[in-house]
């Protein structure tokens, strides 16, 4: 068991003086490239990190059962209206349910996670996703992963409020270790794409800007609303169905929205098709392509973010490019991993010159997707 969901264990076995029937945890992502696709039926490269969130749960004596998150050292019930605070993600899981005619009796669960949230690596997927397997195995539904997802993605948008893509509650539930995932959003059609980084002496790292965006923020929608109105101008189901020669239909921000989206969907397949043959290189080059588009075209780069993707390419980093929504948030890099010290200490000292924030730093490798840990029979 990792530390972390002992770390629910034992908190469970604390405040509930029993054993928990169920014990799951989930991933947070880092999405290697396709940014903006999945909400226009796009394709997106995701892959789980090594930064979990864990629950312990079993059924509650009462009528009102209690989610207890040791982070916030706080008591919440487990069902009730949105409130805007931690406890929204795993009673959004419990609504979902529900209104897919799931029964689901008074519980109560521990919650503790070490995926650094507002950062863009999706902590709060990672919360929907346990929530969802844990219950789902406590009452025995056998629900599909890729229905969970869904279901993940419903309690988001219309429980918690944000309307993101499926990419991150999909990451979190089936993405498998060494591997990156490759999603069709549109039919949710999935492929694991093997990748051994470490095979060929490579890794990938992350720079948190600590420049906290939430998607709650209107710049998100905004980009999303213009979408929709190209998607309409064309007279298309999903912007993913635009081919370049639509582009001459459009001006201004639908025209630039539209255009990352249709050469960001090429190059995620041609950067998978560039893993399967183990081809850094060339995936490197779709990167840095899409940090450019993401900054030129759909405008959500940050001078934080762009500066990353600069001292990474003068580190002689294979590739490197915003991850997640912008507005802040990370950035990636694969480089060698003997440069991985140098292109830190290259980005460290350049947000200190220019007196951005201390960055935090993570290497990751390719990490398993949501997992039952314990159940007891
Ligand atoms: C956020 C959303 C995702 C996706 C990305 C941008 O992470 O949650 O669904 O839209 O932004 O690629």
């Amino acid at each position: 068991m990792r530390a972390i969901e002992q770390r629910a264990v034992d908190t469970y076995r604390e405040r509930f003086a029993r054993e928990p029937a169920v014990v799951c945890s989930a991933p947070g992502r880092v999405n290697l490239i396709g940014e903006h696709t999945d909400y226009n039926g796009g394709f997106v490269l995701p892959c789980a990190i090594e930064r979990r969130v864990a629950v312990a749960l079993g059924r509650a004596d009462s009528s009102v059962g209690m989610l207890y998150s040791v982070d916030h050292d706080d008591e919440q019930p487990c069902v009730g209206e949105r409130s805007g605070g931690w406890a929204d993600y795993p009673r959004g899981v419990v609504w979902a349910l529900e209104q897919a005619d799931a029964r689901i009796p008074p519980f109560q669960m521990t919650i503790t996670g070490d995926v650094p949230a507002g950062a863009g690596l999706s902590s709060s997927a990672a919360i929907e996703a346990a929530t969802a397997l844990a219950l789902d195995a406590l009452c025995g539904l056998q629900t599909a992963r890729t229905d969970l997802a869904l279901l993940c993605q419903r309690a988001e948008n219309e429980f918690v409020r944000v309307r993101s893509g499926i990419m991150d509650q999909y990451a979190a539930l089936l993405c498998q270790q060494g591997h990156a995932l490759l999603i069709d959003c549109r039919s949710l059609a999935s492929e694991q794409v093997s990748l051994d980084l470490a095979a060929a002496g490579l890794s990938l790292v992350v720079c948190d800007t600590r420049v906290k965006r939430r998607l709650t923020d209107t710049s998100y929608n905004d980009r999303r609303a213009t979408c929709a109105r190209a998607t309409e101008r064309l007279g298309l189901a999903h912007l993913r169905d635009a081919t370049p020669d639509d582009l001459a239909r459009l001006v201004g921000e639908e025209l630039r929205c539209a255009r990352h989206v249709i050469t960001e969907n090429a190059r995620v397949l041609a950067g998978a098709a560039a893993l399967r043959r183990h081809d850094f290189a060339t995936f490197g080059e779709s990167m840095w392509a899409s940090h450019a588009s993401l900054r030129d075209d759909y405008a959500v780069s940050t001078v934080e973010l762009d500066a990353f993707v600069e001292q990474a390419r003068e580190a002689g980093a294979l590739g490197a490019r915003l991850t997640g929504a912008g507005f802040g948030g990370c950035a990636i890099a694969i480089v060698v991993s003997g440069g991985v010290e140098a292109l830190m200490d290259a980005v460290i000292q350049v947000f200190a010159e220019r007196r951005y924030q201390t960055p935090e730093w993570y290497v990751f490798s390719p990490a398993a997707g949501a997992e039952i840990v314990e159940v007891a029979r």
